[in-house]
């Protein structure tokens, strides 16, 4: 592996060091010239101070192979320039133009039926073609040596959302590609049938040539190579961003480079945490996604790409002033639901914030989805909240640069285990990776408590609690971390399909959860799912839904929390704590394990026991935990304390002393009052 590019923001920032950036996707492209002198006005209006120009401007910039016209950019750059907004510039090469598709249809990439995925709409593109790679890097040069020195230019940003649509590519480019990456990592054939356990069903290789990607099969296709798939797939998205980012680093090493992430809702197709040691700054786009719990689900997600980006700053590169238009049904946001989002991303981290796009678009496929300028123009309820937004950030300058201050609870997230917890012909097909971790942050969030989502690997040490829902692929060294962190004094939470398999997803035998049994002290010999919308009762009056186990104690330090009350197993433990051995310091850890799924009500139930046991202290006063999001960074010498209504509700948060940045003060002294998803946001010293 590769060491990680030290961490590098915005470059030319005097003014962008010293305050939030704050703007969106800019694509004058899409509209006649006289517009553009009026957008800058605007964005002026607004206190924008970047943007994001020619995302999908490749065919613009290129119109044939030895064609350029970079002219109106240049105009663009210059006006943006003039107008003292800075730019963060798009490589352009996120959707080739027709002429490329034609002259190569080669490049296209395929499904896993063998159809070719046609040009028409975006991200055309295979991640292993050598051609596109060859046509794309040609034209990150050219925007590399035009742009590097123009003063208005803060950032590269490499492609647009590398494998929103394109992760999987299963052309014959692309089996050759996972050729050559499982050469590299099993070096031979016996060794990548070990690995496969192709002794199964008559799947034994005997060349390399007849190994293929996990195409459409008449059954099940072998889960390593689905898994392997996956791992290739985001590997190879990683070279072809190394690609970009060394011709960028050869011809504009002064100016950082990042890509837009997608850690947002059930976008799986690339593990981020692999990719961040290749980017100057982590930038990252969310959107409220329709589920139960939005507000959460967000929260989670900011969470995460801070845990990604080291909890050093990160550049939200993307989210919606109102309503996106790739869900069934469209919702739009209030004003205060638009400051509320973007300042819980500010809260974790986040320090400059941007949205897609600048001007709605009056064509193509994304005609319906909000910008910071609507339909109806300037002179709109949405554009005066985009000013407001705009005023908000700047009084949060202060907040620029500090750090997101570790909270007591991690939470563990594995891409690895998503993937492969979530393949076919497993024990429940309702088994979600991402919910039940998602279902952990809400429950902690109703007790008040914020957590750090961090992905597998992280060290541990300093936190009071860990939870590690459905981590269900456990190698010998996050094994080894996690029984390192219990004998530390750490307390872990271990949850049902945890520590199942090894990385090649073979399953560890001799009982489950197999890699984590000593640590818990239990074991369990067979999996015993319920069906959909069946529950067991649990002794503690909530039940478990999804999944039961005969749990058995194996060790004398294991006490049953909460036992099974219905069902076969009743009597029998359903969550256990083994208070393990004191080897270092004086306090002894814990390792407590939950054999069904609880919900966020039924972990709600259970979490002061185990909370207190871990001596993580509330972090809100009674009545109001539990609607109130708390979020804390730090500078050393202040910290800013981020405090957001998870409700539709007025919320009045008593003692609250500091100096308000941003929120309004009740009448009690040092209290504050938060609307229905108001936020406030206090600069207090440092202690
Ligand atoms: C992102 C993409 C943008 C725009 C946006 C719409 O996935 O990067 O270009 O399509 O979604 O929500």
């Amino acid at each position: 592996m590769t060491s990680p590019r030290p961490h590098r923001w915005l470059r030319r920032d005097e003014n962008l060091r010293r305050a939030i950036g704050y703007g969106a996707d800019y694509n004058p492209d899409q509209w006649p010239e006289e517009v553009w002198a009026e957008d800058i006005e605007l964005m002026q209006q607004a206190g924008v101070n970047i943007v994001t120009p020619a995302v999908f401007s490749w065919a613009r910039i290129q119109p044939g192979p030895d064609q350029w016209d970079f002219e109106w950019l240049d105009k663009v750059m210059d006006m943006l320039h003039a107008g003292g907004i800075s730019v963060d510039l798009a490589t352009a090469t996120a959707s080739p133009p027709p002429w490329l598709t034609t002259l190569h249809p080669e490049i296209l990439p395929v499904n896993e039926r063998g159809e070719t995925l046609w040009p028409g709409a975006r991200q055309q593109w295979r991640a292993t073609s050598a051609v596109f790679r060859e046509y794309a890097l040609a034209l990150v040069e050219k925007m590399a040596r035009r742009y590097k020195d123009h003063p208005a230019l803060a950032s590269w940003h490499v492609s647009n959302e590398l494998g929103c649509h394109n992760a999987l590519d299963y052309s014959d480019e692309a089996a050759a590609g996972f050729r050559e990456w499982l050469q590299e990592r099993y070096g031979t054939v016996s060794e990548l049938n070990r690995a496969w356990g192709t002794s199964f069903w008559s799947q034994r290789y005997t060349e390399w040539e007849q190994v293929l990607p996990p195409r459409i099969a008449p059954s099940y296709p072998n889960p390593t190579q689905q898994l392997d798939f996956r791992r290739f797939s985001s590997d190879a998205l990683k070279d072809y961003l190394k690609a970009e980012v060394a011709v960028l680093d050869t011809v504009s090493p002064d100016v950082p480079v990042t890509t837009n992430f997608m850690v947002m809702g059930e976008t799986d197709g690339v593990d981020y945490a692999s990719w961040a040691p290749e980017i100057d700054f982590v930038a990252n786009d969310h959107y409220r996604q329709a589920c139960e719990r939005p507000d959460d689900e967000l929260s989670f997600s900011a969470s995460l790409t801070s845990g990604i980006a080291g909890h050093r700053p990160w550049y939200l590169m993307e989210h919606a002033t109102s309503a996106v238009n790739w869900q069934d049904i469209n919702l739009t946001k209030s004003t205060a639901v638009m400051i509320h989002d973007a300042l819980s991303h500010v809260s974790h981290g986040a320090d400059s914030v941007a949205f897609f796009q600048w001007r709605a678009s009056a064509a193509g496929a994304e005609k319906y989805h909000s910008g910071m300028v609507p339909h109806a123009g300037a002179d709109s309820t949405l554009f005066r909240g985009v000013c407001e937004l705009g005023a908000v950030l700047q009084a949060l300058s202060p907040v620029t640069g500090s750090l997101k201050k570790r909270a007591q609870v991690a939470l563990v997230f594995d891409y690895h285990s998503w993937w492969a917890s979530e393949l076919d012909s497993h024990p429940s097909a309702s088994f979600r990776y991402r919910q039940e971790a998602l279902d952990w942050y809400s429950a902690l969030l109703e007790a008040g408590i914020a957590a750090d989502v961090v992905p597998a690997g992280t060290p541990l040490s300093g936190y009071r609690a860990v939870i590690t829902p459905g981590l269900y692929i456990v190698d010998e060294a996050i094994k080894a971390q996690l029984s390192e962190y219990v004998s530390d004094g750490g307390h872990l939470i271990s949850t049902n399909f945890s520590g199942i398999a090894d990385q090649n997803d073979h399953i560890y035998l001799g009982r489950y959860p197999g890699a984590l049994r000593e640590l818990l002290g239990i074991r369990v010999e067979e999996f015993s799912p319920l069906p959909e919308g069946a529950s067991v009762a649990l002794s503690n009056g909530s039940s478990g839904t999804l999944w039961s186990e005969p749990v058995t104690i194996t060790d004398s330090g294991v006490e049953t929390l909460v036992s099974y009350a219905s069902g076969p197993f009743s009597g029998g433990p359903a969550i256990t704590r083994r208070t393990a051995a004191v080897v270092t310091g004086s306090r002894p850890g814990s390792a407590t394990y939950v054999s069904t799924r609880l919900g966020i009500d039924g972990v709600n139930a259970v979490l002061p026991v185990l909370l207190t046991e871990a001596g993580v202290e509330r972090e809100m006063p009674l009545g109001v935990a539990g609607q109130v999001e708390r979020v804390l960074r730090t500078d050393g010498v202040h910290n800013f304390v981020f405090l957001l209504n998870r409700t539709d509700r007025r919320v009045d948060v008593p003692d609250q002393p500091g100096t308000v940045l941003y929120g309004v003060r009740g009448d009690e002294p040092a209290s504050l009052v938060l609307e229905g998803h108001g936020v406030a946001v206090l600069q207090r010293a440092a202690l």
